[in-house]
């Protein structure tokens, strides 16, 4: 059973410009994405950079405005709704930015920003508020006297394990996950990427997960959708996604991750231009006149492929 389900969603952003700053053009950043989401399931979220990820996170959690379609959270529709600091919902569904230089208050000692949440959703004393921080610090793997500094003193991996610890701080049923770990040394990514996996099997966690790297993907989620100008062009398991992919652009991605061993290397080049002719031919079977990624299709009870081909 899906706890939120989100239904056409579009989030269109005007563009101003001219002499009289009107509004010249549209961005049309998200534009009709649906997607069920399940309690402890994991699902990434993948596509190049200003494709819609970030827009299409933040409007789920209520910072960006919908311009069209619905979002319900076990069973309420709150598209939109004027979220109360303190609701449910914003207990529930937390975020970790994909900024978490800006994401964290410059002015506030770092207990406090953990603190935030806490104080908002959970009745805690003093002294239980103490522990719970020192324990979130532990998680993360920071030291105790980290939570007397400002967010200033801190390395940009640092910085986003604080981000971590204040999303977890009030036991969420959703994390939205904005590339949590790409600003992460490879070592302390892994670190970060299973301990992430440990307190979704031990809070029965949700996250939605998004990332350029589809490594870190695979690694992370059940499910995966493939993200294009604003539109899922092919949405699936993991098995769907990696073994059996359809979709060019999927395909394109995919011939595109980088491999460390050279053994290979040049037929994997031969594969990737191969991958690229194709795509230039096939292109009318999944675009249409305007290049917008067409309608999806399912080819099976858990694939879904957006072409005409079928
Ligand atoms: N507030 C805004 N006003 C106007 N355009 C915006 C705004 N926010 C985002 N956009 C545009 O919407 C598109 C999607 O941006 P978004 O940040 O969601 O991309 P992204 O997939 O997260 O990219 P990245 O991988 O680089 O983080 C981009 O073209 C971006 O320029
Ligand atoms: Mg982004």
């Amino acid at each position: 059973m899906s706890f939120m389900r989100i239904n056409n969603l579009k989030v269109h952003f005007p563009v101003r410009g001219g002499f009289y700053n009107t509004i010249i053009d549209t961005v049309y950043a998200v534009d009709g994405v649906s997607m069920e989401l399940e309690r402890g399931k994991a699902y990434g979220l993948v596509g190049e950079s200003g494709c819609g990820k970030s827009t299409l996170g933040k409007a789920i959690i209520g910072l960006e405005k919908i311009t069209s379609g619905s979002i319900y959270y076990k069973g309420k529709n709150i598209t939109n709704k004027r979220r109360d600091r303190k609701s449910i919902y914003n207990r529930d569904i937390q975020m970790i930015f994909q900024d978490s230089h800006s994401s964290l208050n410059p002015r506030k000692r770092i207990q406090d920003i953990i603190a935030e949440p806490i104080r908002n959703f959970l009745n805690l004393t003093p002294k239980e508020e103490n522990r719970k921080i020192s324990e979130l610090l532990e998680i993360v793997g920071m030291p105790e006297d980290a939570r007397f500094k400002y967010p200033h003193e801190f390395s940009g991996g640092q910085k986003q394990r604080i981000g971590i610890a204040r999303s977890i701080a009030t036991n969420p049923k959703l994390i939205i996950a904005d590339e949590p770990v790409s600003a992460l040394d490879l070592s302390v990514q892994a670190q970060v990427l299973n301990f992430m996996k440990d307190i979704q099997d031990e809070f029965h966690l949700s996250y939605l997960f998004i990332s350029h790297d589809l490594g870190v993907v695979k690694h992370m989620c059940d499910h995966i959708s493939i993200m294009y100008k604003g539109r899922f062009v092919e949405t699936g398991t993991k098995y769907d996604i990696y073994n059996n992919p359809q979709h060019i652009y999927t395909k394109r991605l995919l011939s595109a991750i980088p491999k460390v061993t050279p053994i290979g290397r040049e037929k994997r080049k031969r594969e990737r231009i191969k991958v690229e002719q194709y795509y230039q031919k096939e292109y009318k079977k999944y675009f249409d006149e305007h290049g917008r990624v067409l309608d999806l299709v399912p080819i099976s009870r858990t694939h879904f492929v957006a072409t005409t081909s079928r």
